[in-house]
């Protein structure tokens, strides 16, 4: 999928002198279908005296009535989101009109503050984006909407982006991106690729950059699919530790994958006792982002990278258990992360880092009732060994310390307790500082990728006291991820911290099982609003 931007350097949908000459600038490009979208207001004034000035009368004038057509014939609906096609007709060549199709999207009734929402756009984009896809049409000249309404910049570089996320999210195909794991049926790659943002020199600079972002975001969300998609066989710590290495190779990333050995050397004793059950080494991914000045504290994200979790002696059932295989969304969402921010080559450091083993059960595997010791000092008791992420997470949060951090972020597939909590809509956000919480509330709802924020009080802790060590890594059934975020702030005292907890929203089940890409959007939109 290809995101380009056209400037139109006089248009200016919003000034009715001008009107006439920005449509025909937009007509006459060269394009398989120009998106426009329209309110209720102008099918009013189409509908109305021929004296009113609006974007479908003029749209009208100059498509010799095919705008008038398609209202009479009913197609006009004043319903949100609601498409209509117009397509080429012979006098639309003979007045100079160079694209083939207008696609028109139904802004609603913009007297109503819903219809002017972040939300309400992201609805437009999306059913004129299933419009374009899988049909002749390869390209595509797009009107903002929010141009045409005036709106701040932030929120047009927000939709921009928002435009872009759903495009390459549509866009994405498993077996056009990873041939080789299809021998016969082969994908197919969506005829629709070249989505083109019209602005005007008002505007050229922050569309520019705006567009520059959503692909990025795009690519980071590619690659955390591809990696959550692919099978635990070949995703193993060892390719994650090779895809963050080949990123150093294509940005300004510096990567450094350490192994066994290594992780004895800094005494995770934690980490080592879920990766000891499986024949796969476990490997530790730092991955830095230097785009700040030279020591700037740094933003930290941590990710869970377990590529398959069978519960190890604690062995989950059988049902789904392939679905584990996502159980490393957290670190692939950290590495996507790492990949948008050194596409987009933000001015701020960042550092991604990601603990990855498998949880397996064998000979050498940890027993249930096994104490073992942190990288903290602090000693766990393992009643589950299918409490495993934290164990591996713990011992990553005690070594990012040493970066004297600004803030860490922890991103994780940590309990299904989550799923039932909030199901699929939101990840959980645990964090006690009021400050991190509002800036991932306020990305989240950006990015249309949202979080809600659960409890981490002390009551809880109670739940995770151990008669025979510091700490016991389960608190029971009762809230279930809110005492495995307690778990994990024992480790996190020296830093702002906060928690995301995306078993319910890294990937879907079903028909549409896959990788969702998030919360790259999220993280993104996070590390950009950061001052
Ligand atoms: N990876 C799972 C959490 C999970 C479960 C994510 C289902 C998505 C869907 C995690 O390692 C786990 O097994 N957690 C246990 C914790 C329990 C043993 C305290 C769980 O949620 O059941
Ligand atoms: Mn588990
Ligand atoms: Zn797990």
């Amino acid at each position: 999928m290809q995101f380009s931007t056209k400037i139109f350097s006089q248009a200016d949908i919003n000034n009715p002198k001008q009107l006439k000459a920005s449509l025909l600038s937009l007509l006459a490009h060269p394009s398989d279908c120009l998106v426009l979208a329209y309110s209720k207001a102008d099918v009013d004034a189409l509908a109305g005296s021929k004296t009113k000035i609006g974007l479908l009368t003029e749209l009208d004038r100059l498509l010799g009535g095919s705008v008038t057509h398609a209202n009479l014939v009913g197609d006009l609906d004043v319903q949100q989101a609601c498409v209509c096609t117009l397509r080429a007709e012979k006098s639309w060549t003979a007045a100079g009109i160079k694209t083939k199709r207008v696609l028109l999207v139904c802004l609603g009734d913009m007297k109503s503050a819903d219809a002017r929402s972040l939300t309400a756009f992201s609805k437009i984009a999306r059913a004129a984006l299933k419009h374009l896809s899988n049909g002749s049409i390869q390209n595509a000249l797009w009107f903002i909407p929010s141009f045409s309404l005036g709106h701040r910049s932030e929120f047009i570089a927000e939709e921009v982006r928002l435009t872009i996320q759903y495009a390459g999210d549509q866009a994405y195909r498993f077996g056009v991106r990873q041939p080789a794991m299809k021998f016969k049926a082969k994908d197919k790659p969506d005829t629709f690729n070249h989505l083109i943002f019209a602005g005007n020199d008002n505007c050229a600079k922050e569309l520019k950059a705006a567009v520059a972002e959503g692909m990025a975001i795009v690519e980071g969300m590619n690659l955390t699919k591809d990696l959550g998609n692919l099978p635990p066989n070949i995703c193993t710590p060892t390719y994650l530790g090779k895809a963050a290495q080949g990123l150093s190779k294509k940005t300004a990333l510096k990567v450094e994958v350490m192994g066994r050995k290594q992780i004895e050397a800094l005494g995770m004793g934690s980490f080592l006792s879920v990766a000891q059950g499986s024949s796969t080494p476990p490997q530790f991914i730092v991955m830095r982002h230097q785009g700040g000045k030279v020591g700037e504290a740094p933003i930290v994200l941590v990710g869970k990278g377990i590529t398959f979790d069978t519960g190890g002696i604690s062995l989950k059932p059988g049902e789904a258990m392939d679905e584990m295989k996502y159980d490393m969304c957290g670190a692939a969402s950290v590495i996507g992360t790492m990949y948008a921010v050194a596409l987009m080559r933000l001015k701020k450091n960042v550092i991604g880092v990601v603990p990855t083993c498998e949880n397996m059960p064998s000979g050498q595997a940890t027993r249930p009732g096994d104490i073992v010791k942190s990288m903290s000092g602090q000693t766990i008791e393992i009643l589950n060994t299918d409490a495993e992420g934290r164990l591996i997470l713990c011992d990553a949060l005690t070594y990012v310390e040493r970066f004297k951090p600004k803030a860490v972020i922890d991103v994780a597939t940590l309990t299904g307790a989550c799923v039932i909590a909030l199901g699929h809509v939101h990840s959980g956000l645990f964090s006690d500082d009021e400050g991190l919480v509002n800036a991932l509330t306020r990305a989240g709802h950006a990015s249309l990728d949202t979080v809600w924020r659960l409890p981490l009080d002390a009551a809880y802790h109670e739940q995770l006291k151990s008669n025979f060590a510091d700490v016991a890594n389960i608190g029971g059934r009762p809230a279930g991820s809110v005492t495995a975020a307690c778990f994990l702030s024992r480790f996190t005292e020296k830093y702002k911290w906060a928690h995301l907890d995306i078993a319910g929203t890294a990937w879907k089940s079903g028909a549409a099982k896959g990788a969702t890409g998030r919360p790259v959007p999220l993280l993104v939109n996070y590390l950009l609003e950061q001052k």
